[in-house]
């Protein structure tokens, strides 16, 4: 089968393209419990470049296949309860870590496909679950910390126009903020109220003052460095940060992160992190399933999708990795097989 493998690269500055490589593999046989999905489509996240670049929660494994996220068929089954009831049918698939998703054939744990009606066409498997569940289990945090509106930053972002989407219908205000006017406009196309663009020279104060009109507790940052401190400095006393994202890009910040220790003390603020990962393992394989029907529910309503930017060859890898990489903002790129 073929298989777009990690390849080690020690140039920082090198494109994602040049830490792939397009290989020849075995196509691997199911055991017990385990399936084998022909993938249709797979996804490119920040996750993924990160993880190119050694900078992920999982180690990089050079020479397997990369890719966290995809969709496909289950053609195969190693038998038992789950994986035979799962043959012929599209899911949904992440991997974590090792051999990963962007190749002809995936073995997968059957406890980990997450199958999708058939409506929902591959591009959009193929980006069901880490964003989507992503943003969800966001929302629900703030829910839980008794915020009734959220500050997203980088907030074109996929997780982030999900976010807007959501939040609507749990009667969640949103305050969005953007790097660039395309990108505001973007998101009051798709509904959002109050989108502040982080290159005005009184964003401080904006960020302020909406934080403080909308009692904004919340703030879902995906940014990191300056960020974090700037999101607790404009909010009001007692609010947390939920950091999931270290897009800030400083070579000389070997943490990536920046907070205002006295904020800490003396006003009650807090951050947080986020992990997909850890999410999908507190809330077991019932309530998953279960979400996951929420999530499908709300793709079929027209409430939710991912936008996409390209949908290319596998053999394209390179222009579509490359082309994502400086345009993330655009949607996400899609690589069919
Ligand atoms: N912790 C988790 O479990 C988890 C799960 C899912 C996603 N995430 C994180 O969530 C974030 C968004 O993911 P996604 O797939 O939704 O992203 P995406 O759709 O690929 O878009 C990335 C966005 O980030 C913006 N951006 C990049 N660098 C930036 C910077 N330094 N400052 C401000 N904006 C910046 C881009 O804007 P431009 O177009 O202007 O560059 C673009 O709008 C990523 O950090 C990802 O790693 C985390």
């Amino acid at each position: 089968m073929k298989a777009l493998i990690a390849k080690e690269n020690a140039d920082p500055e090198a494109p994602p393209s040049a830490r792939l490589e397009l290989a020849d593999k075995e196509r691997p046989a199911p055991g017990p419990g385990e399936v084998l999905v022909k993938i249709e489509a797979a996804t490119c996240n920040p996750s993924d470049l990160h993880y190119l670049k050694g900078e992920y929660g999982v180690p990089p494994e050079w020479g397997a296949a990369a890719g966290f996220e995809g969709a496909g068929i289950v053609v195969e089954s190693g038998g038992g309860f789950f994986a035979g009831r799962l043959k012929g049918k599209r899911v949904a698939v992440a991997s974590a870590g090792g051999e990963g998703v962007w190749a002809e054939y995936l073995l997968a744990s059957a406890k980990t496909c997450m199958p999708i009606n058939k409506a929902v066409p591959p591009e959009q498997a193929a980006t069901f679950i880490v964003n989507p569940f992503t943003a969800f289990g966001l929302l629900d945090r703030a829910v839980a910390l008794g915020s009734q509106a959220v500050i997203v930053n980088a907030a074109a972002s996929q997780v982030g126009r999900l976010v807007i989407r959501m939040a609507k219908p749990r009667a969640i205000d949103v305050i969005a903020i953007v790097r660039r006017e395309e990108q505001r406009l973007a998101l009051v196309a798709i509904g959002a109220e109050h989108v502040l663009l982080s290159t005005d020279s009184d964003f401080e104060k904006q960020l302020h003052a909406a934080a403080h009109e909308k009692k904004a507790r919340v703030a879902f940052d995906c940014i990191a460095g300056p960020a974090t401190a700037q999101l607790l400095t404009a909010m009001p006393t007692h609010s947390t940060v939920i950091v999931y994202g270290r897009l800030h890009r400083d070579p000389d910040d070997l943490y990536g992160g920046r907070y205002p220790v006295g904020h800490m003390i003396f006003a009650g603020d807090q951050i947080e992190g986020f992990w997909l990962s850890y999410d999908i393992k507190r809330l077991g394989l019932w309530r998953l399933l279960r979400r996951s029907k929420e999530l499908q529910k709300m793709f079929r309503d027209g409430l939710i999708k991912t936008e996409i930017q390209s949908r290319s060859a596998i053999e394209d890898f390179p222009a579509a990795v490359d082309t994502y990489a400086l345009n993330m903002s655009a949607g996400k790129a899609i690589l069919e097989f």
